[in-house]
């Protein structure tokens, strides 16, 4: 989704802060632009293509600048052309970058307007930026600080004037914004990641926080105007661009690197101690009564399928909630709940929101299972979990998923722990089928071949449904996902008993049913739904474990997964769901990495 980067220098910075758009690209954007302090002037560059159109654009105009701001666009309010990418100007005095949404940009368009403010843009972003043009006196600074009083809604800024060179000042509300420390120069950035290779020194900004970078030093004033002094941390973690290897995306990299990303967050440690979510954990943990899980997506799914494991081990009650449903409903708080957030990139909008939301309904306990230890969502959180898939570029989540339901699984074992209902042997036999799961998961990686038989079909099709029952149709909902994000094919899931209640008025010879059949208590009950699918004439595409004894037939087609893995088997089924999905992508010939209209990271609501 959008980013920001920003500089302040003694050297051009043009060639930093395209480096710093092109690492942010993964995430998603539909359009990019840089402008710079030249000679005293602000000068700009902006395209709707690809960060690599931007630098060729830079160079063959030669701009360059020490003071500079740079953003990737995913459309909000206009549309994906120049004049509504950023940087957007006020005047032709000052730029501005932003990400997020402000809400009422009508009522402030109004009186900028009377004021006599010419809009050219689209955006809400134009507002802020003749809004503080408008309260411009001198100061910079000031005018960032008196302006963002007057904004609703979710930003982080960076802005430039005509009139202050060697500085830039950054504001954030609701969007994470970083500064960069240097050597006689600094940065701002709406990732730390944007910045590897300029610096490892972070500030993370606080929420209400406004920034002015100089060349000397940064100053920074909390929401109440104060001087504030932040943490520096040293981030170490961010490397250089991640590397496609053999792979032909980096969805299918994601998908083969499962085993060595749950092996890496699987736990060292010998048994399931509160202490491994942190410190103040083993006392939190014994009073809580019941579980609140608040994500998006396939974080959400993720939680969904913790609910099966934290009820059935753990027999804690679990309610699994869409954040951004959460957050603008009525509920009924409980202080000795946990309320658990899951996210890959921990900046999602809309759970960060049901947090805050949350945490200001008298919810105190609170932990986050989150791939960024930077994040804002881990800084907000009580507890944390780290899950170590390493970065995700794939706008689909493959291995931050199977790295959740790990996370979760630790979390469900822990509970039961804790609660009296985890014996010495089951401890360690959860512990061993854990560390036998990377193995497992390699066997099922080597049915790609037959997956690959499989989308050619697929990729024909414009629809298809998905069946799992239990543990399982959370898996379902997961492949339906996949396939729709990159496919394009329209996909829905349900839990294989509701289909004669409604979906199987759609199954024709023409819609495949993919079904994902362990071999678990409900297995006889989902062979019935088979039988009711094949009845109809449907065309079956089932995961069967190899003893389910579900064998090809006429309108059966039968891929077996190498072995039955208990409560743990989401985690092993999944992985046929991710690699259908991402085939028949490709023999649909999509952009698999960036799928249309999707972002990585969504930070808007
Ligand atoms: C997954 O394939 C999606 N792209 C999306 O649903 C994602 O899981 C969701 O936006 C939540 O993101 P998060 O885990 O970073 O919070």
């Amino acid at each position: 989704m959008c980013g920001i980067v920003g500089a302040v220098a003694q050297r051009n910075i043009v060639p930093v802060l395209i480096e710093g758009l092109r690492r942010l690209e993964y995430r998603g954007y539909d359009s990019c632009g840089v402008a710079v302090l030249a000679n005293g002037e602000p000068r700009r560059a902006r395209s709707v293509a690809r960060v690599a159109d931007l630098d060729d654009q830079v160079r063959d105009t030669r701009l360059a600048g020490a003071t500079g701001i740079a953003h990737t666009r995913w459309a909000t309010h206009g549309a994906p052309v120049t004049d509504n990418a950023h940087p957007i100007f006020s005047r032709d005095t000052l730029a501005i970058v932003h990400n997020g949404i402000i809400e009422n940009y009508e009522t402030l368009g109004e009186v900028l307007r009377g004021k006599g403010y010419e809009f050219v843009s689209q955006t809400d972003t134009e507002v802020i930026a003749h809004l503080i043009h408008s309260l411009y006196r001198g100061d910079l600074f000031a005018a960032v600080r008196e302006a963002v009083q007057q904004l609703h809604g979710a930003y982080a800024i960076a802005v430039l004037h005509k009139d202050q060179p060697h500085t830039v000042v950054g504001a954030r509300q609701g969007s994470p914004l970083v500064v960069g420390l240097g050597d006689g120069e600094n940065f701002l950035a709406s990732d730390a990641l944007a910045l590897a290779g300029s610096t490892d020194r972070f500030i993370f900004l606080e929420e209400g926080d406004v920034c002015e970078l100089k060349l000397d030093g940064v100053r920074i004033a909390d929401r109440d105007g104060q001087p504030a002094q932040r943490d520096v941390r040293q981030v170490a973690a961010y490397g250089g661009a991640v590397e496609l290897g053999p792979y032909r995306h980096f969805m299918q990299k994601e998908i083969f690197e499962q085993p060595r990303a749950i092996s890496d967050t699987i736990p060292q440690a010998d048994g399931f101690d509160p202490s491994l979510f942190g410190e103040a954990a083993p006392k939190v943990f014994g009073k809580i009564d019941s579980l609140l899980i608040l994500a998006c997506g396939t974080s959400y799914y993720s939680g969904l399928t913790a609910k099966y494991w934290l009820e059935s081990i753990a027999k804690i009650p679990t309610q699994v909630e869409i954040a951004s449903e959460y957050r603008y409903r009525d509920s009924v708080p409980n202080p000795n709940a946990l309320v658990v957030v899951i996210s890959q990139s921990g900046e999602t909008a809309d759970t960060l929101a049901a947090l805050k939301h949350a945490q200001s309904l008298g919810h105190q306990h609170t932990l986050s299972v989150c791939n960024v230890g930077t994040s804002a969502m881990v800084r907000q959180t009580e507890f944390t979990f780290l899950t170590h898939a390493g970065r995700e570029i794939g706008v689909a989540s493959t291995k931050a998923f199977t790295t959740q339901l790990v996370a979760l699984f630790v979390l469900a074992l822990t509970l039961a722990k804790v609660r009296g209902h985890l014996s010495a042997a089951q401890e360690s036999n959860y512990l061993k089928q854990l560390r036998h799961l990377p193995a497992a998961l390699n066997s099922v990686l080597a049915l790609e071949p037959q997956i690959i038989a499989w989308s050619e079909e697929f990729s024909r099709k414009e629809n298809a449904l998905f069946l799992g029952r239990g543990l399982h149709y959370p898996i379902a909902l997961e492949g339906a996902l996949k396939l729709k994000e990159i496919s394009y094919i329209h996909a829905e899931a349900y839990p294989a008993g509701e289909l004669k209640h409604g979906p199987l008025a759609l199954v024709t010879e023409a819609m495949p049913v993919v079904t994902v059949a362990p071999n678990d208590a409900l297995l006889e009950k989902l062979k019935s739904n088979i039988q009711e699918v094949r009845a109809r004439g449907g065309q079956l595409y089932v995961f069967a474990d190899s003893d389910t004894r579900i064998v090809n037939a006429e309108g059966l087609h039968v891929i077996r997964m190498p072995e039955h893995y208990g409560l743990l088997s989401p985690i092993l089924h999944v992985v046929p769901l991710q690699l259908l999905a991402y085939h028949t992508a490709c023999a649909r010939g999509t952009d698999v990495d960036k799928p249309r209209n999707l972002a990585k990271s969504v930070t808007v609501e």
